[in-house]
Formats: C-alpha cells, structure tokens, sequence
C-alpha cells in the first residue's frame, strides 16, 4: 500500500542477491510437480506460471546467505516453502469462495473443489517428502511448525466468520498464525541453514513474525483500498466472505452500534450492496481506520528491521530482507 508518494520499491531489486537460486527454486518447484498423473503437473504449471511474488523464498534465500551459507539445499528448502504457500492458497480460495487469484481463475474455479483439494494435499505432503530428503530434522520441525499454525489460522478464522464483534487481540491471533508462523519459519530456515548464533536465530524469528503481520495487514488494507485489476485478487472480499479485519475492527472501535449493526448485518448476510460498500469506504477513510491500521502494519514492520539491523552487520543480504519490509509495507499488489 502506497499511501505516502513514494514509488513501491522494484522487488527485482531486492531479490538481486539471490537472483539465480530464485530461478534455480523455479526449476525445483517444476521438478517435484512430476506425476504419472497428468492432472498433477498440469495444474501446477497453471498456479506455477501464475506469477506470485515468491516473497518467501526470497525471506529464506536471503537470510541463509546472510548467515553465511554456501551450500544448495536453501533452494530445496525455499522451493518447499513456496509449495506450502501454493498450497494454503489454493485451499484459502475454496474456503474463502474466491473466483480469482493472481488476476486469473482461482484452480478451483477451473478444475472444480474436488481435484483442488486433493491437489492441495498433495503439494502439502509432497513439500513434506521434499524436506525429508535433506537430513535436518530441526528444518522439518520447523516446517512442519509453520504450517500447523497456518492451519490453526485458518480454522480460527472459520469460528470467527461473521462475526463482527470480534476483538482486535483475537483478530491478531488469526494472523499471527495464518501469516505470521511461515514467515518467521523461512527466516529462521535460512539462519538454520547458515548456521547462525542463538541470538540471530532468534532475530530472525522475530524479523520474518513481525514481516508477516505487516505483510498480512497490509493484505487486508488493500482488500478495501487497492484494484483488482493491479491486486490480482477481488476487492472487498473479506467483509463479503464475513471477514472482519483490523480496518472494520478499528472503525468499529471509532464509531457507535449504528456502524457495529450495519457490519454485523453485511458479514451475516455475506452480501454488501453498493450503497453499504460506499458508505463503509467512506467512513474507514474519515474515521482514519484504514490509515489507523496501516499505522499498525508500519509498527510491525520497524520492529521487523530493528531485530534484523541489531544482530547482522551489513551486507547485501541483509539490505534486501531490509528493503523488503519497505516493499511489504508499499506494496500496492
Ligand atoms: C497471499 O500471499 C496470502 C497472504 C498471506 C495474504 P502473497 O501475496 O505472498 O501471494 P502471492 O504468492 O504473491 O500470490
Ligand atoms: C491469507 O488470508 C491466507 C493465508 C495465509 C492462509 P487471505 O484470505 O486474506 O488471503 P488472500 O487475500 O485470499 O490472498
Ligand atoms: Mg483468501
Ligand atoms: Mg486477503
């Protein structure tokens, strides 16, 4: 999200010292896509080719080669994160009725529910199995970690559907795990990897944790201030689907019941008539709610550099995991 006049940093840019493992994650993403099943590679190529940022491949490639690393199982490993990110996603759209993705058809809603689901558990266990054939446990556990907390996340988030009243502490919850978990798991990845102290290990954790929080509340400001067309996603999506996130929890905070019953109604109903879309819009603005949550994600993101900044001399790497916070914070898609 850009609120400032600034231009959002070119993530080209910042993914330039680990540019050839970003391609050489693309080719092992390819490779554990094969099956006999045609289905399988298939739909992978479409989500594959679909144009995702790769930010958290990015967040363990760079943090392993700032710790030092030489070796080549960062990118096996950031290949596996990105499979458990494809595979979050492709249930997140079924769960969340989202008919596009990436600005073209979700999968499910070209191959249907079924086929998706499945594929959706294949790509989990199949990052599992990827893992598995290097011999760090402690990298698995971690892994593994990440994505039960994703997990908890999201089922979290399903009791709190349509639930307008839903306090700012539970929502942070939601996103701590849905978001937050994998993020600091790639980052710590990559200090595993590198073999870090105990000190930067922890910086890291907490470096990719407070990334992911800004990174998934930025996501939810964009739901109510960004375009489809350059999101790639729909807009307005989450109070449509009865989700209440940290803008609506802040104007709720700001406003009276007639704003808390009108919310209500729209995340009970699952529909938001024209009339209510413009008038909650208009209110996030001159309440200052969405720019009171932008606030927030700016927080998390200064805490993010701080961990980082304190534990690591200077270095490309660490420039690019710094200027990656900028990125999360302006970006605009
Ligand atoms: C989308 O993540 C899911 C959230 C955590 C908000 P990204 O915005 O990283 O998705 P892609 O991979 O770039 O499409
Ligand atoms: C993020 O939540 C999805 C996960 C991290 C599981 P959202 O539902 O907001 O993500 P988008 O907006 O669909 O990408
Ligand atoms: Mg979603
Ligand atoms: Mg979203």
């Amino acid at each position: 999200m850009n609120t400032a006049a600034t231009s959002v940093p070119d993530l080209g840019r910042i993914f330039e010292p680990v540019r050839d493992a970003l391609s050489r994650v693309e080719q092992e993403f390819a490779k554990h896509l094969e099956s006999k099943v045609e289905l399988i590679p298939q739909m992978g190529k479409y989500i594959q080719m679909s144009g995702g940022k790769r930010v958290r491949p990015a967040v363990l490639l760079l943090a392993a080669r700032m710790c030092g690393y030489t070796g080549d199982r960062d990118v096996l490993n950031a290949a596996v994160v990105e499979f458990i990110h494809t595979a979050t996603l492709v249930h997140d759209d079924i769960i969340d009725e989202a008919e596009t993705r990436r600005g073209r058809l979700a999968a499910h809603s070209r191959w249907g529910n079924d086929v998706t689901v499945l594929l959706g558990d294949y790509l989990y266990i199949r990052s599992m199995a990827m893992a598995l054939t290097q011999d760090s446990l402690e990298v698995v556990r971690l892994l593994c970690e990440a994505t039960l907390r994703m997990i908890e996340g999201e089922l979290y988030q399903l009791t709190k559907m349509g639930d307008a009243a839903i306090t700012e502490e539970e929502h942070l919850e939601i996103i701590r795990r849905k978001t937050a978990f994998l993020f600091s798991g790639c980052a710590e990845i990559g200090g595993v990897l590198g073999n870090c102290t105990d000190e930067q290990r922890t910086a890291l954790r907490e470096y990719g944790f407070n990334l992911g929080i800004a990174f998934q509340i930025v996501d939810d400001v964009l739901d109510y201030t960004s375009d489809e067309k350059i999101l790639g996603k729909p807009i307005g999506g989450d109070l449509r689907e009865g989700k209440v996130t940290l803008p609506i929890i802040l104007l709720q905070q700001r406003t009276g019941p007639d704003v808390a019953a009108l919310i209500q109604q729209v995340v009970t109903d699952r529909q938001v008539t024209p009339e209510a879309w413009l008038s909650i819009k208009s209110m996030l603005a001159t309440h200052g709610a969405t720019e009171a949550a932008y606030e927030k994600a700016l927080t998390y993101g200064q805490t993010a550099r701080a961990h980082l900044l304190n534990a690591f001399p200077v270095s490309v790497e660490r420039d690019g995991l710094v200027s990656l916070v900028d990125y999360v914070l302006q970006r605009d898609r």
